[in-house]
């Protein structure tokens, strides 16, 4: 099976995180089919806004978690420092359609989007800290900017989840959707981006982000770097081994 999806259709590419029987996490593997799908997006000028979605019930429950207990390919970053610099350095606007759980780098990815919207049935949460690990994708940076610092040390020390609703009131999300509605909401808004001038999307959006670029790219850099530390310590290893091993606390300790 595809695990990442891509079609093109009236301007707007569609990138669908594919592999719902687990919640749509993130292989290594799909890090780097990704990565080429937006760079193919980015390289075709058909294409003028990007939508992301997950399949399923899920829009992604982040890195998939066997990949962090191998630690394979992490010396180095794996796929996931490409994909990140990938998104971060989008030419093409990014719109997310949060279907379900947005974990991890499925939500610390949103606050790389030009516009987010979710259904009222998505959690969104950054368990970095519980799982023996830290922040990552420059959610260091972009997190305390949406939505102040109280919060965003709620949510990434406390890995506290947060609803659509609450992620609406703290800035993350754009709007609330019925589910059946999501994905019309979502595509309806890239496809008013696609007709719009693009030389004048491509300014404004170049004034809006080019300053943080540079400081994202870098701090995700040192994040990832951190993380492949703490991949080693023995708080990150029990961590994962209480994710697959499904001991009654799974829930306080992994999620
Ligand atoms: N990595 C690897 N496998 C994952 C996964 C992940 N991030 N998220 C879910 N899965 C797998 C589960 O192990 C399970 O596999 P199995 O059917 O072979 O046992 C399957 O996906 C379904 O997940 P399950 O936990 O049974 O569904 P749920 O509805 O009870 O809970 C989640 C869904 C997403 C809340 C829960 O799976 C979860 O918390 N996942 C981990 C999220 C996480 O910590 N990600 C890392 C962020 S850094």
């Amino acid at each position: 099976m595809n695990h990442i999806e891509y079609a093109v259709a009236d301007g707007v590419a569609t990138i669908r995180f594919n592999r719902p029987e687990k919640k749509n996490a993130i292989t290594l593997e799909m890090y780097t089919a990704f990565t080429q799908a937006l760079t193919q997006a980015n390289a075709d000028s058909e294409v003028r806004a990007v939508l992301i979605t997950g399949a399923g019930d899920a829009f992604t429950s982040g890195n998939d978690i066997a990949n962090f207990r191998d630690r394979s390919g992490r010396e180095d970053g794996g796929g996931a420092e490409p994909f990140m610099l990938a998104i971060v350095n989008s030419e093409k606007p990014l719109i997310a359609a949060v279907n379900g759980v947005a974990i991890g780098v499925g939500a610390t990815m949103l606050l790389h989007c030009d516009l987010v919207y979710a259904s009222h049935k998505a959690t969104i949460k950054m368990p970095f800290v519980s799982l023996g690990i830290c922040s990552e994708f420059a959610s260091s940076l972009t997190l305390p900017a949406v939505m102040g610092l109280q919060r965003a040390t709620e949510m990434l020390l406390l890995a506290e989840p947060v609803s659509a609703q609450k992620a609406f009131e703290y800035g993350l999300v754009n709007a609330v959707c019925e589910p059946e509605q999501l994905y019309e909401v979502a595509l309806s808004a890239a496809q008013r981006i696609a007709q719009q001038p693009q030389e004048s999307v491509r300014a404004t959006r170049a004034f809006l982000r080019d300053a943080q670029r540079l400081q994202h790219a870098q701090r995700l850099v040192e994040e990832r770097r951190m993380i492949t530390t703490l991949l080693n310590s023995p708080a990150a290893r029990n961590a994962f081994d209480v994710f697959f091993s499904r001991r009654d606390n799974v829930q306080d300790t992994a999620v």
